[in-house]
């Protein structure tokens, strides 16, 4: 990486949150609470900060609480409409929901089969013009007589690691009626039926934001069948994002290579210990002990599906307590906030890692405003990945890992009688909350927006490909 073109520099250094300045893009650091001090994430012995990690449906009255298994999202209910306005613009980007863990994720030995009976997964090619083909969806299983079984993630299991689950597929379908609630019923903005020539829903090259598409489609248009979904090809994807920027990565691996990084992973020895003796994760695996990433994705997936956590095999009287899991929960939060936000070059790795997402967005709202472009609808089915460093360059007030179903709206409305637009962005269902000098993004003057994404990623992206070409 070429340094030359940094140029840091410290501001407002009297002020106990100091703004810092590193190539062009300001910092601003996250507000400090239970989340992201590592000492309270440790006094407590058990809690999840008001957090949900069991369920996928909470009272209307708790609606908008961070659930981890189906996050807050924009629906009829709690949805405010800005009076004097018209919507001309609506792109949406949101997380997968719950499915069964990555098979990095899963313990070398399970205690429970995972059975995904319930569902089926298609896999086919169709032509257009030549041969007819028929419809095809895979059985997974495994089998006993394979001698192999057992060596590697051998448990009894009709699952894929990952799928997205029966109960996330209905919470999908419920995602999808939500946002009919608002964009159909409360406001008529969408057409009755989908506009394929006016209305993009795109997803990643994972299947999994596809397993999503199908039935959140059908949530929104019970009608529609045999459905294009946009997608980039993997190596310059911008949406999960798969494109390579080398000088980002180079970033984020400094600052986890810092006594404020290291400090929680010491902190968490005793816990890595009792986990790792249940699970028989091996205690010199970097994957699962240099983070809490995959104990996180494991103990979730459980928690969410209503499954009991996981025991030792050869003991089942030893197992993981939910003080334990809370305790996984909360430094999985901590991670991603010291990742995305606390960290103080976060704001110019997830703007550069997540820019080219970005570039396009700018060029959906100028081409908007200039009338250039004639979509309103683009949907974008992704990952934690993805909204992470989303919310990191947007400098959300503090982040809390995006959790299954997390979604961010962007709306850009016109004022009524005049050429003035403004920008409302959506996280969880309510306008979210910053730390930049445009502080709560709601109805926000378009111009000023575009303006500061473009300081993020310059104009056309050029800042982010120069950054991650350099
Ligand atoms: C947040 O906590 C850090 C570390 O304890 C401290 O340096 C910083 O001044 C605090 N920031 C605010 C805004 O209180
Ligand atoms: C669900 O989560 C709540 C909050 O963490 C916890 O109090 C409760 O015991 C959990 N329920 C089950 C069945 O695990
Ligand atoms: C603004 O325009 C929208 C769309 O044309 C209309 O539905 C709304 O009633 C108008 N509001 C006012 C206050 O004129
Ligand atoms: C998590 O790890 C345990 C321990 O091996 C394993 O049994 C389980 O299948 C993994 N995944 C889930 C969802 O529990
Ligand atoms: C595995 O699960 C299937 C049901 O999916 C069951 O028929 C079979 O007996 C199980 N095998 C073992 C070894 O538990
Ligand atoms: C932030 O990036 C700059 C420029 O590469 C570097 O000098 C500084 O050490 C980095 N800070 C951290 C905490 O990694
Ligand atoms: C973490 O533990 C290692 C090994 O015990 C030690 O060398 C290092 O100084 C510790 N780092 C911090 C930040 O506590
Ligand atoms: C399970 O418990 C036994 C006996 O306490 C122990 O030897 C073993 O290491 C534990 N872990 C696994 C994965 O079996
Ligand atoms: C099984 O686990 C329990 C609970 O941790 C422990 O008290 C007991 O000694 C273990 N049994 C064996 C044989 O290790």
């Amino acid at each position: 990486m070429t340094l030359s073109i940094f140029s840091a520099v410290l501001a407002g250094a009297s002020v106990a949150s100091a703004a810092y300045t590193l190539d062009g893009i300001t910092h601003y650091p996250p507000v400090n609470n239970s989340f992201n001090s590592i000492d309270a994430v440790f006094a407590a012995s058990s809690g999840t900060n008001g957090g949900y990690y069991n369920l996928s449906t909470v009272a209307d009255i708790d609606y908008g609480a961070y659930n981890y298994c189906n996050m807050p999202h924009v629906r009829a209910r709690e949805y405010e409409v800005p009076t004097g306005y018209s919507l001309q613009y609506l792109e949406i980007i949101h997380r997968h929901h719950k499915r069964t863990p990555y098979a990095s994720n899963l313990f070398p030995y399970e205690d429970i089969p995972l059975y995904c009976d319930d569902t089926k997964m298609y896999f086919y090619a169709a032509t257009k013009n030549g041969v007819d083909t028929s419809a095809i969806w895979w059985k997974d299983y495994m089998d006993a007589d394979n001698p192999m079984m057992f060596v590697k993630n051998g448990f009894n299991s009709t699952c894929q690691f990952p799928q997205i689950s029966f109960a996330g597929l209905e919470d999908s379908s419920q995602h999808g009626r939500d946002l009919w609630s608002v964009y159909g019923d409360k406001i008529h903005y969408l057409p009755k039926e989908f506009d394929p020539a006016t209305m993009i829903v795109r997803v990643t090259n994972n299947q999994i934001t596809s397993q999503v598409a199908g039935a959140l489609i059908k949530g929104l248009y019970p009608d529609a069948n045999d459905f294009t979904v946009y997608q980039q090809v993997a190596s310059q994807d911008s949406l999960e994002p798969g494109y390579t920027c080398g000088p980002a990565d180079d970033l984020r691996s400094a600052y986890e290579d810092t006594d404020a990084w290291f400090k929680h992973l010491n902190m968490s020895q005793d816990l890595f210990t009792a986990l790792d003796t249940i699970s028989g994760v091996d205690p010199t695996d970097s994957g699962w002990h240099s983070w809490f990433d995959h104990y996180f994705d494991n103990l979730s997936s459980r928690t969410c599906h209503q499954l009991p956590l996981p025991c030792n095999v050869t003991n089942a009287t030893d197992c993981i307590t939910q003080e334990q899991a809370e305790q996984v929960f909360r430094l999985g939060d901590y991670e991603y906030n010291y990742i995305f936000r606390q960290a103080q070059n976060a704001t110019l790795y997830s703007a550069t890692h997540y820019g080219a997402f970005l570039s396009e967005l700018i060029a959906h709202l100028k081409g908007k405003i200039s009338g250039t472009i004639s979509t309103v609808y683009r949907h974008n089915i992704a990952h934690d990945g993805s909204i992470a460093p989303l919310l990191g360059a947007l400098q959300i007030d503090y982040l809390r890992w995006p959790g299954m179903g997390s979604e961010v709206v962007f709306e850009l409305w016109r004022k009524n009688n005049s050429h003035a637009y403004a920008v409302r962005v959506l996280y969880s269902g309510k306008p979210l909350s910053t730390q930049t000098p445009l502080g709560v993004l709601d109805m926000v003057d378009a111009d000023e927006f575009i303006a500061y994404l473009e300081g993020l990623v310059g104009v056309d992206g050029s800042k982010v490909r120069e950054f991650c070409t350099q």
